[in-house]
């Protein structure tokens, strides 16, 4: 499972990952679009952030009870929920999850992200946005990670082999079927 704020390349990564280790690509924006048949912007604008939060949960939870063989893209805010560090800690104990932080400083984030979009947390002033963001959330996703890997000035190509390199290290490819 691969966590990290908006525009550390958790998708693109997790693409090439599922790609070469011939596994499901599961992304929890998609579950959820898919789920509610709107957009996460639509969600956002109609039901407001808290249910857009609720119907992450239950992706999450899906994502990590399917039981195959997964690359997991856990948007940004997944580890804002306790229940949601709570559920992921569970699946790292008993062997059915393995979690890569995706570390990127908030500035070369603003050069990535893409405005608009499924990212309406970022309409406004998407620096100050980001700078928050990191802030409160890096202790969040430490507390879910196994390992860490900056991407700053690496290509998606260096961080998927990057990953897969941490994850063979860890031992961790025969212990579990998501993430
Ligand atoms: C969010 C991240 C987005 C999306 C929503 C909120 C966040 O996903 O779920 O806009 O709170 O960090 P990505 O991390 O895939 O961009």
């Amino acid at each position: 499972m691969l966590v990290g704020l908006m525009g550390s390349g958790k998708s693109a990564v997790a693409r090439r990952l599922a790609a070469s280790m011939d596994a499901a690509l599961l992304d929890t924006d998609k579950m959820v679009e898919d789920a509610a048949g709107r957009t996460v912007r639509e969600i956002f604008a109609e039901d407001g952030e808290e249910a857009f939060r609720a119907a992450e949960e239950e992706a999450l939870r899906s994502a990590l009870g399917g039981g195959s063989r997964a690359v997991i893209a856990a948007a940004g805010g997944v580890v804002t929920r306790e229940p949601n560090r709570a559920l992921i800690n569970g699946a790292r104990r008993d062997g059915a999850a393995w979690v890569v932080w995706l570390r990127t400083d908030p500035e070369a984030l603003v050069e990535r992200v893409s405005r608009g979009g499924h990212r309406p947390l970022l309409d406004d002033d998407p620096r100050a946005t980001l700078v928050r963001l990191h802030d409160e959330r890096s202790p969040l996703y430490a507390e879910v990670a196994d390992t860490i890997i900056d991407t700053a000035g690496i290509s998606v190509e260096e961080v998927a082999r990057a990953v897969s390199a941490a994850y063979s290290a860890a031992d961790a490819g025969g212990s579990g079927t998501n993430g």
